[in-house]
């Protein structure tokens, strides 16, 4: 075992995908969004999992982890929702990905190295209609769909736009996300009657999907509630389990100050159980003093600043434990557990990052599993 693992349990990304299945209609089709490595899941096998329960299309952000997806062998369109570089538009091509485009100098890049592999290639154009991201003006329409129909090359085969707040629930965001949907319902009737008919229309992200059914049209972008970390959507579960081990268990004395900047200093005899893991290897320092991790089945408080590479525990709850004890930051072990949502508030930060920074930790060792 390296410092820590990272195990992901691939049945309950399939019941996840299931579950997000099973709230669109038969015309609507799902694009797992597996960028980031899987949100720190490992994109290929997450892929693997999506697209065998039915994910007919695939997400990631720019051209490499679509190559990578080709080249593990997945014949689904790959959308490249993060763009690509000019320079690289011969790579799209050449590997038959979905490039999303919102300006003159992508589409012209793309035609040109299209032209010069003699293939055709679809495109997905997006449209900003409240994110502030990427995505052309509303004003700008018109334009990008005469440029995309002036070469012969191209052809458009999506149209989408993102959405700023559909998973915050107040009054103001569902105000806002409804205006987002009625300016993309616009933009789709103007494609239409400029005579395109893209096969792929699509703005939902997760929250969306679970409680906008009207913004689902032909397609869906679920990429968080499919790990488990959409609050309130409780059909889908957490997936991966961070855990490490105990390196060393030491006594200290009342009083003695506990770690770098003494924040923390022992209110009794203490008992402390260190684990090598720390802000290198995802485990951020906001965490100190605040989070818990789980020994021998019970919850035990992180104590004293989060180091590099060391975390230390109070283990007052379970002085049986003993070194290499395996501990687990994230994820259940017997009865107790702790929640990438937990982590996520003691952070100050959403449970993406949270996932992101533990499962795609360098120092992670990670372990696939799928049990029956
Ligand atoms: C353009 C786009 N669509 C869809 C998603 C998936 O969003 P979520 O994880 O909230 O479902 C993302 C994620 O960042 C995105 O950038």
């Amino acid at each position: 075992m390296g410092w820590m693992s990272v195990e992901v349990d691939g049945s309950i990304l399939r019941n996840n995908l299931r579950a997000v299945k099973s709230l669109l209609s038969p015309g609507t089709a799902v694009a797992a969004v597996v960028k980031s490595g899987a949100y720190g899941h490992g994109m290929v096998e997450a892929a693997r999992a999506f697209t065998e329960e039915g994910a007919e299309v695939l997400a990631v952000s720019m051209p490499n982890e679509g190559v990578e997806l080709r080249e593990a062998g997945f014949p689904q369109p790959i959308i490249l929702l993060g763009g690509f570089f000019l320079e690289d538009a011969e790579v799209v091509v050449k590997q038959r990905l979905s490039p999303v485009v919102s300006c003159s100098e992508a589409i012209d890049a793309l035609a040109r190295a299209a032209s010069r592999c003699g293939e055709r290639l679809g495109v997905h154009l997006k449209v900003d209609t409240g994110m502030g991201r990427r995505g052309c003006g509303e004003d700008e329409l018109r334009d990008l769909l005469d440029r995309i129909s002036s070469h012969p090359e191209l052809s458009l085969e999506g149209l989408l736009s993102h959405l700023s707040v559909a998973d915050v629930d107040d009054e103001e965001a569902r105000e806002y996300t409804q205006q987002q949907l009625i300016r993309f319902n616009s933009v789709v009737e103007m494609v239409k009657r400029a005579g395109f008919r893209p096969r792929w229309v699509h703005i939902a992200n997760s929250a969306a999907i679970a409680w906008y059914p009207k913004s689902h049209h032909t397609l869906v972008r679920p990429g968080i509630v499919l790990y488990g970390g959409l609050k309130g959507f409780e059909e889908a579960k957490e997936a991966m389990r961070v855990a490490s081990r105990l390196v060393e268990i030491r006594q200290v004395k009342k009083g003695s100050c506990i770690s770098y900047g003494r924040t923390f200093v022992a209110p009794r005899d203490m008992l402390l159980g260190i684990v090598p893991v720390g802000y290198a290897t995802g485990y951020l320092r906001g965490i100190s003093n605040k989070g818990f991790m789980v020994v021998r089945g019970r919850r035990v408080p992180v104590v004293g600043t989060v180091c590099m590479d060391l975390t230390l525990l109070d283990l007052f709850q379970v002085p049986e434990a003993e070194i290499g004890d395996e501990v687990v930051l994230m994820g259940r072990q017997g009865e107790a557990g702790v929640s990438v949502f937990e982590i996520a508030e003691w952070l100050g930060t959403i449970t993406y990052e949270v996932f992101c920074l533990l499962g795609n930790s360098v120092f992670a060792e990670r372990r696939w599993i799928e049990p029956a």
